[in-house]
Formats: structure tokens, C-alpha cells, sequence
């Protein structure tokens, strides 16, 4: 049995420290002894050698101000070098400092690699699996991490905020960031925010799978003791935390507190130094049924909501909420972008954000007043947003009292997820890695309790997703790279892309646009035209952001290639089928860090095959098995092995496994845990029976593949 495949080989810090002594230059170990000044490093003007935090800056315009690789020497662009990953997560957005670049991938692995040659300087792992428990079910691993001042700080699937040592790796300080019952994990890369004295560094959780009151809470970089915390949403009206609670308090109705409301900030933190405001969005609630959650009644501050608090001690500000009373999962926690645009000749101060529920919002980030929305994709559920109020027009059925609504969009797994879009200052424009999709959503709230089991269940059907008809792409799911103007609020270009799920996006002072997508393209476009001028071939599925930088005098684009999570376990529904199209195989797919730059020198070898299925000599159908199987499997297995058991996640394709042949091997697995170090959490609560009705469903898919079919 083969079970350990692709198992991480880890250097120790301590062998580092000896490899480091041994070099001439000490500089390309750890970087010069102090640089300029912190904060300065993280402005949004700072000059683009470093590519400090996540979206390069305070800002967060995935954007970087280098121009050396051009629209002019774009042809010159080739592979500097690779340096392979081990297997998990790579749909992570890397940052550089001192010419030295920090990846964390998978469960929080961090890798130091000197940016300009590829080779690794030292790896941390938190073990972050063993110690997640049941929430290591919620999947996913870590987006991104952040720095400061010589310390580097991520989180964790089980809570942990960890600050290290950015020389060494060696752990420097480590705070447990929720409570251990909460449904809850950090997907998310922190933010650090310079302070007077120093800096903070802000992190929320994602959850909402199950019952949690949201928050975002600041930690001291020195030493991670908590500065201040927010809620999302209020606890006891009766003795209301502060000011805002009391203000929220008023917009909750029914049984609400018994679920805890949601509200997780699990993406978009900005920092606008000008107001001292740390502006965040804030996730749906839990669950997403209004009817079950608030007695259909009220707007649910702080939902769905943009806010923006008062760095200096976490007080609320102002607030602005896309969706109130969210029904659909439309969560406002897409990434959050500051810039000044000249609006109507008026030079403003805003925050832009496309987020899910289809609209792209232009905001006065001083005073948080909607300046402008209008849909970047079709959108069905509002007809627009009133510019007085600031509030969506619903549709009329968009709600589901009772029965099913017509096919509405965008849904959950639109119109604009994680992957970041970027901004560019030259440009005025904003490139978003779109999506079009519809569904019909209808109330399944009978006799619902919330999960314990960590099953992703809002209360919510959605059915029948397909592509929006009225779509300017394909009638089914579809992806684009939009480049879209947000002061006229109008398309500038679009280009089509392979399936509907594709990479962050980088845009640079070059007059460059950088994405990646799932059929392992690299891609570079003219920011101004949409014209494609570069492509690269990874020879993996890419999803993660790209990013620029300098290394010793040289400027560099550097991006990860391999699969993250696609969004949700239905997702792969439409997702699946381009998956076996381009032949990618979770396991086995290359998962590198891929670094270019003008002349480049370094080549891949051959992709590498999708992993035989197995043979399972022994295997005969038993169609008794099939629907609890493929229903047990939906429920526990598919966020990450993928719907249908086609591997559209970073866990393996399940198909193409030697384990479900064998019954002893897959309790040893699924029942017994003994893959969690790796990942793969424990069901020992599955009743024996249905982890065979799962096994028979997975060989009967497995046997699908094997003649040939999907
Ligand atoms: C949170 C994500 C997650 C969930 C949920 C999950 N798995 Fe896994 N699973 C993984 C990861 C990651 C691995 C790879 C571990 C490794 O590298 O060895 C894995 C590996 C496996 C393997 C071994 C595959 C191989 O060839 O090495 C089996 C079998 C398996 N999972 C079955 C299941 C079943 C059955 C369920 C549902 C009851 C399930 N998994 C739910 C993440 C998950």
C-alpha cells in the first residue's frame, strides 16, 4: 500500500544556520543586517523590491510598480527557476524581503528561498494537521502570510496565529486566535499595521460551517499579546460589548444567537494609514438561511458588510453593507483595494471590492458612502443598487419564503472569489478573475440542526447551476479575465479563460497583466488592450496570484503552480469534467514555485502523468451501495477530494488511489487517522457502514475511469 506518496523531505533550521556560515556573502542568506524602514517597505508607494504583505502593500492593489520587464522585452521572459513543492495546498500568494522569499503552503508550511537562484534556505512546519482535530474536515491551508521587521507571521488551520523568526524559521511567538469548539480555521493571510511603536498584526478566521460569533482581532507583532478585538455580530443585546454591538443588536431577530451569527473575516483586510483605519469585509452569516436565522427580519450588521475601524484601538468607524439580510452566501470578504481615482473630475480617497453577490463597489474609504455599484456580471437576485440608500434593489422571488427562486446569479461560487484581482494606478483599472454562474436556490431549513460534524451546510439549497444565459461567454460555468474601469464603472476588456476557476491576478508598472489559469498557462496581457503578448507553459493547473519584485538589482515575476481549493465541493461539478480535459491529477501534479525573468535560463521537465488507476481485480458493483455511498461522499469527502470523486482540490484524486481497493487500508485512512499528519482528518465517528458504502461508490468510480469514462 502506498499511502505516504509525495511526503515532504524537511530540512531543520539548524542545518541551515551551518550551510549560511559557509557562504562568502552572508547577505544571500539572510538578507542585509537592517533595512530601510518597515513601514516605508509596506507603503503603497514604496518602490517594488519588496513584495512585503499580501497584495504587496497596506493598499493591497496586487500591484507592482516595476517596469523593467515590459510590453517591449515581454518576449524575453523565461524561467529564471523552479523549486518543487511538496504536496498540499500551492494557491498561495508568496512575499519577498531582502531578496529572500517565504511561501507557506499546504497546512501552513513556510519555505524561505532566496529569491534570486530558488534554493531554500529553511522550512517550518507548524503541524498544524495533528493539532486541528475535527476542523482539519473544514479543509484548506493558508492563502498567504505576512512580515514585519524580521518576523514573518501566518495561521493556521487549527487557530494559531505563529510569529517567526524570518532568518532562522525558528518560532518566535504563537497565540491560539479562537476558541477550540468554534467551527472555525484561518485560511487567510494576516496583515501587519504599523503602529507608533511598532506594529499589530490583524487576523480573522474563516468558518462559518457551524456555530461562531465573528470577529477580527489585532496582536502585538513583538510578542502577540491581543491589542484589540472586533465582532462581527453582536452577543447578548443585553450587554452589548461597545457602542456598535448595540447598534447591531437592533438588526437580529428570531433564534439567532443560538448559531452564533457568523460573520467570519476570513479574506480582505486593508490598511489605510491617512485615517488610521483597518477596513476589512466581513463574511455571510451562519447559517445563510435568513427564515431560520432571523426570523426573515433584518439587515444583520455586520454581514456581508465592509468595515472600518479605528487601528489605534479597534473602535468602529463606519460601515457598508452589500447585502443586508443575506439569504445566498454572498459574503463581502473578497479582496479590498485602495487607491485614489479622479471620479467626475473629483479626485476621491476609495476602497473598491468585487465580491460575490455581482456588483463592483467603489467606496469612500474616509467616509465609508457608497460612490458607485453596478454589476460586473449578470446579476438576477437585484436589479441594482440605489446610489441614495446604498442598498441592492432585490429582485421580486429572489428570496425563497417558499419554494424554489428562478435560476439566479451570480451564486456562492461567483461572480468573484479569493483569487485576488489587482489595480493598476497607471491603467485606472482593475483586473478581476471573473466568473459566471447561476443557480436556483430554495429554503431546506426543515428540521435542520446545525452540524457538529463540520459539514459545510448553510441551511440553503442551491440546484441546477449553469452558466448565466445572458452572458456575453459560454451558457455554461465560465471564467474571464475582466478588465474593468471602476471610476465609469464599464468593461474595458475581457478576455475568456479554460474554465471558471483561474488565478489571482498581478498587474504591473511594465503595462503588464499576469494570470494563471487551470490548464497550466501562464499568462502576461497588455494592461491597456487585453491583448495576449507572453505565455508560459507551467505544466500544472495555476490558481495562485502572482507577484513581482527585485533580487540583487534584477527584477523577477514569480508565481506557484498546483491546485488549492476550488471554491466549494460542488464547485467541481462543473470544475471536474476540465479537470480530466487537461489531465490533472492532484497527486500528482507539479507543484512548484515558478520564478521568471528577462533571460531567463532555467526549463521544466516533461509534465508529469496522472497516476494509473489501480486495478481492483475483486471489485463487483452493488448498486444497494451506490446512493448512500455517492450521498455519505458529497457530505464528508468532496470539499476536498472533489464532487463526484474527481480531484479538483489539492487532496488526492481518489480514483487513482490504491486505497479504496483495499478495506483494511481505507479504515486504516478514513476511521483510524492514519493520514492526518499529511491532511487527511479522522472519521472515526463514520458509522462502519457507510465508510463502506463510500469505498463501494469510490471503487465504482474508480472502475468508471478505468473504461475509459469519467
Ligand atoms: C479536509 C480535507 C479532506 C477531507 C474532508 C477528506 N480528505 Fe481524504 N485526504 C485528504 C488529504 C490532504 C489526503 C492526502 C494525504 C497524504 O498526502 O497522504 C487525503 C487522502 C485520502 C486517502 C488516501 C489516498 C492516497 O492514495 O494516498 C483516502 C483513501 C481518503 N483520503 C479518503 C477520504 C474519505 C473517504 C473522505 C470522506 C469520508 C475524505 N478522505 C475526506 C484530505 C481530505
Amino acid at each position: 500500500m502506498r499511502i505516504h506518496q509525495g511526503r515532504p523531505r524537511y530540512k531543520t533550521a539548524g542545518a541551515l544556520g551551518l550551510a549560511c556560515a559557509g557562504l562568502l556573502v552572508l547577505t544571500q542568506c539572510h538578507g542585509p543586517p537592517s533595512g530601510p524602514d518597515p513601514a516605508a517597505r509596506l507603503s503603497d508607494s514604496a518602490d517594488g523590491t519588496d513584495w512585503g504583505a499580501y497584495g504587496r502593500s497596506l493598499g493591497a492593489q496586487h500591484f507592482s510598480p516595476l517596469g523593467d520587464i515590459a510590453t517591449g522585452n515581454i518576449a524575453q521572459l523565461k524561467l529564471a527557476w523552479h523549486h518543487d513543492l511538496p504536496f498540499g495546498n500551492s494557491a498561495t500568494e508568496p512575499i519577498v524581503v531582502d531578496g529572500v522569499m517565504y511561501a507557506a503552503t499546504g497546512l501552513s508550511i513556510v519555505h524561505a528561498i532566496d529569491a534570486a537562484t530558488g534554493r531554500e534556505l529553511w522550512v517550518h512546519d507548524p503541524h498544524a494537521a495533528e493539532r486541528a482535530g475535527i476542523n482539519l474536515r473544514l479543509g484548506w491551508g493558508v492563502r498567504g502570510l505576512a512580515w514585519w521587521d524580521g518576523k514573518l507571521f501566518v495561521g493556521t488551520q487549527d487557530g494559531r496565529l505563529i510569529a517567526l523568526d524570518a532568518k532562522t524559521g525558528d518560532e518566535a511567538w504563537s497565540v491560539q486566535t479562537y476558541p477550540k469548539d468554534y467551527a472555525a480555521f484561518i485560511s487567510g493571510a494576516p496583515r501587519v499595521v504599523p503602529t507608533s511603536t511598532g506594529a499589530m498584526v490583524i487576523i480573522g478566521y474563516g468558518g462559518s460551517t457551524g456555530v461562531s460569533r465573528g470577529y477580527v482581532t489585532a496582536y502585538d507583532a513583538k510578542d502577540g499579546h491581543q491589542l484589540w478585538r472586533f465582532y462581527t455580530v453582536p452577543g447578548d443585546p443585553a450587554h452589548p460589548e461597545n457602542p456598535a454591538m448595540a447598534m447591531a443588536a437592533k438588526t437580529w431577530f428570531g433564534d439567532w444567537r443560538q448559531y452564533g451569527g457568523g460573520g467570519d473575516v476570513w479574506n480582505a483586510i486593508a490598511y489605510d494609514p491617512e485615517t488610521h483605519s483597518v477596513i476589512f469585509g466581513v463574511g455571510s452569516p451562519y447559517p445563510w438561511n435568513h427564515r431560520l436565522r432571523s426570523a426573515s427580519r433584518g439587515d444583520n450588521l455586520f454581514i456581508d458588510a465592509i468595515v472600518a475601524v479605528d487601528a489605534r484601538t479597534g473602535a468602529y468607524k463606519w460601515h457598508y453593507q452589500t447585502v443586508p439580510g443575506d439569504t445566498w452566501d454572498f459574503d463581502a470578504t473578497m479582496d479590498i483595494e485602495l487607491a485614489d481615482l479622479t471620479i467626475a473630475g473629483v479626485k476621491r480617497k476609495v476602497l473598491m471590492q468585487a465580491p460575490k453577490d455581482g456588483f463592483f463597489y467603489v467606496i469612500d474609504r474616509v467616509s465609508g458612502k457608497l460612490i458607485s455599484a453596478e454589476p460586473f456580471v449578470p446579476v438576477t437576485w437585484a436589479s441594482r443598487v440605489d446610489p441614495t440608500t446604498g442598498r441592492p434593489v432585490e429582485m421580486p422571488g429572489a428570496r425563497f419564503p417558499v419554494g424554489t427562486t428562478p435560476k439566479l446569479s451570480p451564486t456562492p461560487l461567483a461572480a468573484h472569489n479569493w483569487p485576488p484581482m489587482a489595480f493598476s494606478p497607471q491603467t485606472g483599472l482593475t483586473y478581476i478573475p471573473a466568473v459566471h454562474f447561476a443557480a436556483s436556490f430554495s429554503d431546506a431549513s426543515k428540521g435542520w440542526k446545525p452540524s457538529t460534524e463540520r459539514i459545510s451546510d448553510g441551511a440553503v439549497n442551491m440546484v441546477g447551476g449553469e452558466g448565466a444565459a445572458t452572458g456575453p461567454l459560454a451558457t455554461h460555468a465560465s471564467g474571464e479575465l475582466l478588465a474593468w474601469d471602476p471610476a465609469r464603472q464599464q468593461a474595458a476588456w475581457r478576455v475568456s479563460q479554460p474554465t471558471y476557476v483561474n488565478g489571482g491576478v498581478l498587474a504591473t508598472g511594465g503595462g503588464l497583466v499576469f494570470q494563471g489559469t487551470v490548464d497550466g498557462f501562464f499568462s502576461a496581457y497588455d494592461a491597456r488592450s487585453g491583448k495576449l503578448v507572453w505565455r508560459y507553459d507551467g505544466k500544472a493547473p495555476i490558481m495562485a496570484p502572482p507577484i513581482a519584485f527585485r533580487a540583487g538589482g534584477k527584477e523577477y515575476v514569480t508565481v506557484l503552480t498546483g491546485l488549492g481549493m476550488a471554491y466549494a465541493g460542488n464547485a467541481a461539478a462543473i470544475q471536474g469534467p476540465a479537470i480530466n480535459r487537461y489531465a490533472i491529477d492532484p497527486r500528482s501534479q507539479a507543484r512548484r514555485v515558478l520564478t521568471f525573468a528577462i533571460d531567463g535560463a532555467d526549463s521544466l521537465p516533461p509534465s508529469p502523468k496522472p497516476a494509473p488507476v489501480p486495478a481492483d481485480a475483486d471489485f463487483k458493483p452493488e448498486p444497494a451501495r451506490m446512493m448512500p455511498g455517492a450521498i455519505a461522499y458529497a457530505g464528508h469527502c468532496a470539499t476536498c477530494h472533489g464532487a463526484l470523486a474527481v480531484g479538483i482540490n489539492y487532496a488526492p484524486d481518489l480514483r487513482r488511489s490504491p486505497v479504496p481497493p483495499s478495506a483494511d487500508a481505507f479504515r486504516a485512512v478514513v476511521h483510524d487517522g492514519a493520514l492526518v499528519s499529511q491532511g487527511m482528518p479522522k472519521f472515526a465517528d463514520l458509522p462502519d457502514q457507510t465508510r463502506e458504502d463510500i469505498r463501494s461508490y469510490l471503487r465504482t468510480r474508480m472502475a468508471a475511469l478505468r473504461s475509459g469514462g469519467n
